[in-house]
């Protein structure tokens, strides 16, 4: 018979490898089990120290996860009886047979409400040019009321092509017509269009180790095998890629500011990388998402931009230099795939809501957004210097990559279980070796977005982190 307080037996699944921390899955699991009620009222949960030791996590990562049941009057502490379930269940939430964001969990939540301190991937909220944007978007609602109730362009209104072709020719140094850019709403979507229109499924795909967790699952839901790349100070090793899969169909890259260690590729690996793409017809997909948006010195110029651009489908978006919520973004396709590209945007997924478009065109035109990237680089520096000054109190070694820091950590130290206790405080580091695709090798550390530190709560998030460090 099993031991009943086994994780088994408890039905406690742990996943190292998955995006979601592992005190998330452990909260999860205990939480399904009681709401199932395969957890009896009544019932005693094994002692922290027991848990953690058979599921080889720290203790503070299932304190965590028990003061979060505690919280939702799940489970209650029974003093010397230990921690049991509650009796009396608060009724089931709607959402308790199936958690739908599963695979996201931990990732990109919390959706939909305010960012929290160190939450990667979201502009400054308080710097947002609210009133500029209502009054485009009011102007741009009455424009799109009065136009034709026909299909609108899949590819995009030629409008904000236009402007995004001449923004892109200033600021990324990309020379095209507007007729090879296709509005997308947002990189996800220009990922899609592109590994559908190179039929990329079966195919493989070299990726940057480490890279962008949502990047290796799109190629992996489109049935792409992926190849980890590694990357060192100068970007991807792509000697390592030509020695470990040499016909890969595509390489998805980050080399405008790796994503999450903020290198610049040198220009001797992008010749490098150029030039195998060249030699054996496979393709770059670069993903620019921060665009010019760099802190120190000038933005080098696109891979898309001069000589070998004939092997780069570039995509842009404006989640990160405007906001996510907005979920607009471009692919500048070369003119042999280009066609290919809008076949696949006219076919399954055109361009989306004419008026924000609208709304972003006027803001392009009318120089609000080279304003507002010119002011925004400004004030993500001065956030990142203040935050530096703090962290490297209590994590010295702290280094800065792009809109943020990485605080490597030595490899004993469980950066996803910190993650986790850190959430259940109200903040949202993110783990580096969770952005790694062989989990072995990972580096461990805490990702932190500086871009919504303010100097009202830099202090007290700083001062929440550093006791959970300490803690852990
Ligand atoms: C590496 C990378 N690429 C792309 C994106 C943007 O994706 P989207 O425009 O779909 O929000 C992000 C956002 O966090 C990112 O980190």
């Amino acid at each position: 018979m099993t031991d009943p307080k086994t994780p088994a037996a408890l039905s406690i699944q742990v996943d190292r490898a998955a995006a979601a921390p592992i005190g998330d899955q452990i909260y999860a699991s205990l939480r399904q089990a009681i709401v199932d009620g395969r957890l009896a009222p009544g019932r005693r949960l094994p002692s922290g120290r027991d848990l953690a030791a058979q599921l080889g996590v720290a203790r503070g990562t299932i304190r965590v996860a028990y003061d979060r049941l505690t919280a939702e009057n799940l489970v209650f502490g029974a003093g010397p009886a230990g921690t049991r379930v509650c009796s009396q269940l608060p009724p089931r939430r709607a959402d308790d047979e199936a958690p739908l964001d599963g695979p996201l969990a931990g990732f990109t939540r919390p959706y939909s409400s305010a960012p929290l301190p160190f939450q990667m991937g979201v502009p400054a909220h308080d710097a947002f040019p609210a009133k500029v944007w209502a009054r485009m978007r009011t102007r741009a609602v009455r424009a799109d009321a009065i136009a034709y109730t026909t299909y609108a362009d899949p590819r995009g209104e030629p409008a904000l092509r236009t402007q995004i072709a001449s923004h892109l020719a200033v600021s990324r140094q990309i020379q095209c017509h507007p007729d090879q850019i296709i509005v997308t709403s947002g990189y996800r979507q220009g990922l899609m269009l592109a590994l559908t229109a190179l039929r990329a499924h079966g195919r493989t795909a070299w990726l940057e180790e480490p890279g962008y967790p949502l990047g290796k699952r799109a190629l992996e839901l489109a049935g792409v095998a992926v190849e980890p790349v590694p990357v060192d100070t100068e970007g991807l090793r792509v000697e390592d890629g030509i020695a470990s899969a040499p016909h890969a169909l595509l390489a998805l890259v980050t080399p405008g500011q790796h994503a999450p260690l903020g290198v610049t590729l040198s220009p001797a690996r992008r010749r490098a990388l150029l030039d195998w793409a060249a030699a054996t017809s496979a393709w770059i997909i670069e993903d620019d998402y921060l665009g010019e948006l760099q802190l120190d010195g000038r933005a080098a110029p696109a891979l898309a931009a001069g000589e070998g651009a004939e092997r780069v489908i570039h995509i842009g978006a404006f989640s990160k230099t405007i906001s996510p919520a907005l979920g607009l973004g471009f692919v500048v396709a070369p003119r042999t795939v280009a066609e290919r590209l809008v076949e696949v945007a006219a076919v399954l997924a055109p361009a989306p809501n004419r008026t924000t478009q609208l709304a972003v065109t006027e803001f392009l035109a009318d120089g609000h957004f080279l304003r507002h990237l010119r002011q925004m680089k400004a004030l993500y520096a001065e956030r990142r210097s203040l935050a530096l000054a703090h962290v490297s109190e209590f994590l010295p070694g702290t280094l800065t990559a792009g809109l943020g820091l990485i605080a490597p950590l030595p490899p004993t130290v469980d950066d996803s279980a910190l993650v986790s206790m850190a959430r259940a405080r109200g903040l949202a580091p993110s783990a580096l070796s969770a952005w790694y695709l062989r989990r072995r090798h990972a580096q461990r550390g805490l990702l932190l977005s500086v871009t919504n530190l303010r100097p009202d709560n830099v202090g007290a998030a700083c001062a929440t982190l550093a006791n959970v460090v300490a803690s852990h």
